[in-house]
């Protein structure tokens, strides 16, 4: 494959702004088709091969590319990041960057940006959407007027949401969203962090075992990776209780989901509005069955309007980096 086959594949025309001439972009994954034509159009960026062609291509061209544009659902892991020796940036569309080794790039100097805050409203918008269907049970009763069982009798009473207890796990740029919004509805709002935020009245909680015995729904806010691993134990599941409510917008991986799972079954949690996975696109099978749960295929930031501010800030990081090897918005890490 030559540099530029993508480019000629896709019928456009050579780099037209000028890269400085060491920089060659790595495409990782599939992007927003508009992020994928720019970089290819642009700056010549070539897709790394999924499949088993990859690790030939990577002994080949590996060592030409300094910067990788990818997704928080792909990013750059382990393996990949090792077969490029030169890489010195990681852009990552999406806010979280869980998928990119992080400890690496540490590392080895690697700067990372991501998207953050313009999708802080979608992001917050859904789980208010989740928390009110949970509570309000919306989805199970569309389900009830399809099948033609209001003809048979009323929908069973729902949970008022109103007034309620909201705990919220991360209470950081999208948590303090998510906060705001629970505000409207008159709820009473505690957090978990892991030190409290600075210039916030709501109630900090320090153990996150209390502040789900103290809360009827708890929404996970908090950032992915390897230091929140199942941060949501059995043990958080059982004190938030059988009338308890768990939202997660954040990572999977911030839920033990196995425990969530068996605590949905047995009863001992009321219900769970759930926009991500541990290992997605694939949802445990349990669940599909819960009519107290509800599901979402990750699509928390997808909107026209908040996928184009977040491709806008992509390539903004990129343009960045090949003129001057700074970025917009860099993680620190
Ligand atoms: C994106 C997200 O869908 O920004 C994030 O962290 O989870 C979502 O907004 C995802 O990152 C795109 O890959």
């Amino acid at each position: 494959m030559t540099i530029n086959a993508d480019v000629q594949a896709a019928g456009l025309s050579a780099p037209t702004i000028p890269t400085r001439a060491p920089e060659r972009v790595l495409q990782v994954g599939p992007l927003m088709p508009i992020v994928q034509a720019t970089i290819a159009a642009e700056h010549g960026a070539v897709r790394v091969p999924d499949g088993v062609e990859r690790a030939a291509f990577l002994a080949e061209h590996g060592s030409e590319f300094t910067v990788a544009v990818t997704s928080g659902k792909v990013g750059v892991d382990a393996e990949l990041m090792a077969a490029l020796p030169n890489l010195r940036a990681v852009v990552n569309f999406g806010v979280g960057y869980d998928t990119t080794d992080v400890a690496q790039a540490r590392a080895r100097g690697i700067l990372i940006s991501n998207t953050p805050d313009v999708l802080n409203d979608c992001v917050a918008d859904t789980a208010l959407a989740l928390l009110l269907d949970v509570f309000r049970r919306t989805s199970a009763a569309d389900r009830f007027v399809r099948r033609g069982d209001w003809l048979n009798g009323n929908f069973p009473l729902a949970t008022k949401l109103s007034g309620k207890r909201i705990g919220i796990v991360g209470l950081g740029r999208i948590g303090t969203a998510i906060a705001q919004r629970v505000e409207g509805f008159n709820c009473v709002i505690s957090y978990h962090n892991r030190k409290p935020a600075v210039g916030v009245d709501y109630r900090y909680v320090a153990s996150l075992t209390e502040l789900a015995t103290d809360s009827d729904a708890l929404i996970v806010a908090a950032a992915g990776g390897s230091d929140s691993v199942k941060l949501i134990t059995a043990e958080v599941l059982a004190a938030l209780g059988p009338q308890g409510v768990l939202i997660n917008i954040a990572r999977g991986t911030v839920v033990d989901e196995a425990a969530l799972v068996e605590a949905l079954l047995s009863g001992a949690l009321g219900g769970a509005g759930l926009d991500v996975f541990e290992a997605e696109p694939h949802v445990p099978e349990a669940l599909l069955a819960l009519d107290n749960v509800v599901l979402l295929p990750h699509l928390a930031s997808g909107t026209t309007e908040t996928r184009a501010m977040m491709a806008d800030l992509t390539l903004a990081n990129l343009h960045s980096f090949l003129l001057d090897g700074s970025l917009v918005t860099p993680v620190s890490h």
